[in-house]
């Protein structure tokens, strides 16, 4: 099958050895009535065949669903055992129910499927009371659906992309799971067992259809030698309602109990606070277009636009990456960007619009809804900036004033609460604890790369009740380490000057913060797992 026509139709096959141990613990008896939702090439439907043989079964009653004639006819063509449909499995029925379910549904974005197909899941989805956004995946309403077809104290055993355990759109899912079993079971594995797709897989056992519960059973293995075998590296209770309210608890569960200790005894001193109550982070300007709204000089000379119709800006964070010389404070950053902010409009402006007007950039999204076109709405100049991607952000001050488009993060300082100074933020932000926080607060994207978002900062906790006397010299210092020896470094120089030093850290807590932070990493990152 070519790989386009594989990602629309979430077509990656499940080994068979975890097919395997989802169908053992699937089907109990002879006696058990089974169904596969997708079947594929037909590992799970194998699994259980074999099952049943060990049973002396010739006969089970097992049903199979797959929308492709591909793999349909080569499964049908070799086996006439499983009742096997053609179609789409939004659209099938059983007459009376079946005791287990099994398979790994299709990872396919709403999103990506035709208005036909979506809205018949939209609306399947509403018959049962969910409500579905397009932003979810098909496999959410493959576990609905099939759940509604399971007998009284039936099972449920799927391969699921992890981001059931933190996505938004799960969150009804979650509270449709807790009434409708008695028991849930996440089994995540560090060794990528599914390396052919791009998002990160766990098994998820559903028993006890009927019943409710307001906890998952996590466990987590190195790898399926380990999961086959029990041997687990934590299994942990985690009550649902902690899923919904965004803290992560699917990361927190990983780290060391001394970690869990020391953060909580820093949050009891009111050592450990909530940022936003000091500084809240947006995302920068967004103008609509770049090119335009990011004249030149030439450009500038050539319509003679006027200084105080510009705003000098950093556009992208390479503008603060790659400038050595910037440290931890934009008064050094060079940058010839300014953003077109024509408030006086003379004649240089008036010819500078036309021109925009004669390129339709006045018709883009962004510009269109907004009066005049021309007029980027919401600049305001943050007191700190903050870079968004990757495991090491960069925070630094703003003294020289610039605005910033919305590939960095704008920090505004709160002053009504508290007069906490930018420099005193940055002086508190670099070390390994804020980037445990970040690990338990941020989410990734599919490939594991960080992404520094403003719904999440709200939720970082940052150190606190930092002396005023310690503000200058630890700013020095930490900026003069930031232009010689780079961003890593300057977050170990925040252990031992602020942790240790300010806060009588000792190292042996400080090592046990970065160990935590290098276990979430690794978890966090797939070219480590495969
Ligand atoms: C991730 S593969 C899994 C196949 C098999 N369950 C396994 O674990 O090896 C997903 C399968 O779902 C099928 N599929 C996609 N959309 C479907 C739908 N609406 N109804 C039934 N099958 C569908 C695809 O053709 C593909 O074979």
């Amino acid at each position: 099958m070519v790989k386009e026509k594989k990602r629309a139709t979430g077509s990656f096959y499940t080994c068979l050895s975890v097919a395997d141990y989802i169908v053992r613990w699937a089907i109990d008896d002879e006696y058990t009535t089974v169904l596969e939702p997708s079947f594929g090439d037909g590992s799970f439907l194998y699994s259980a065949l074999n099952r049943f043989n060990e049973f002396g079964k010739s006969n089970p009653v097992i049903y199979g669903v797959e929308i492709q004639d591909e793999p349909f006819f080569n499964f049908t063509n070799s086996n006439d055992i499983v009742d096997c449909t053609l179609t789409d499995f939004m659209d099938y029925k059983l007459s009376s129910g079946i005791d287990a379910v099994i398979g790994n549904p299709p990872y396919v974005s709403l999103k990506n499927l035709s208005s036909c197909e979506r809205n018949k899941v939209i609306s399947l989805m509403n018959s049962y009371g969910i409500e579905i956004p397009s932003s979810s995946s098909l496999w959410m309403p493959f576990v609905v659906h099939s759940t509604e077809m399971l007998n009284e104290n039936g099972k449920l055993g799927f391969v699921l992309p992890y981001e059931i355990t933190y996505v938004r759109y799960a969150f009804k899912l979650w509270d449709y799971l807790k009434k409708n079993y008695s028991k849930l079971r996440i089994y995540r594995v560090f060794k990528d067992f599914f390396p052919e797709v791009d998002v990160e897989t766990i098994v998820f056992l559903a028993e006890g259809k009927g019943g409710t519960t307001d906890n998952v059973e996590y466990t987590a293995f190195k790898d399926t030698v380990n999961l086959f075998c029990d041997n687990s590296l934590i299994n942990i209770s985690i009550p649902i309602k902690d899923i919904s309210s965004l803290s992560k608890p699917f990361e927190r569960a990983l780290i060391s109990q001394n970690t869990k200790e020391i953060i909580s005894s820093l949050r009891q001193n009111n050592t450990l606070v909530p940022l936003v109550e000091e500084c809240k982070f947006k995302i920068g300007y967004v103008s609509g277009n770049k090119e335009f709204f990011h004249p030149s000089l030439d450009t500038i000379n050539k319509y003679k636009l006027k200084e105080s119709n510009l705003i000098p800006c950093l556009i992208n964070s390479k503008d603060i990456n790659n400038q050595k010389c910037i440290g931890l404070d934009t008064q050094n950053a060079i940058s010839d960007s300014y953003l077109f902010y024509p408030m006086d409009i003379g004649r240089g402006e008036k010819k500078y619009i036309s021109f925009g007007e004669a390129k339709n950039v006045n018709l883009g999204y962004k510009c269109r809804v907004r009066n005049p076109w021309y007029i980027t709405p919401s600049i305001e100049i943050p007191d700190l900036i903050l870079t968004v991607f990757g495991d090491v952000p960069k925070m630094i001050t703003n003294s020289k004033g610039f605005a910033v488009s919305n590939s960095l993060l704008c920090g505004k300082i709160n002053s009504t609460t508290k007069n906490t100074s930018a420099k005193e933020l940055v002086c508190r932000w670099y070390n390994s604890l804020t980037l445990l926080m970040i690990e338990l607060y941020i989410h990734s994207l599919g490939g594991g790369t960080l992404v520094m978002i403003p719904g999440e900062m709200d939720k970082m906790e940052l150190i606190s009740n930092y002396p005023e006397s310690k503000i200058n010299d630890v700013f020095d210092k930490l900026n003069d380490c930031m232009i010689s020896k780079g961003v890593s470094e300057t977050y170990s120089l925040g252990d031992e000057l602020v942790l240790k030093q300010i806060y009588n850290l000792t190292d042996i807590e400080i090592n046990e913060i970065r160990k935590s932070l290098e276990k979430l990493r690794s978890w966090r990152k797939p070219d480590l797992r495969r």
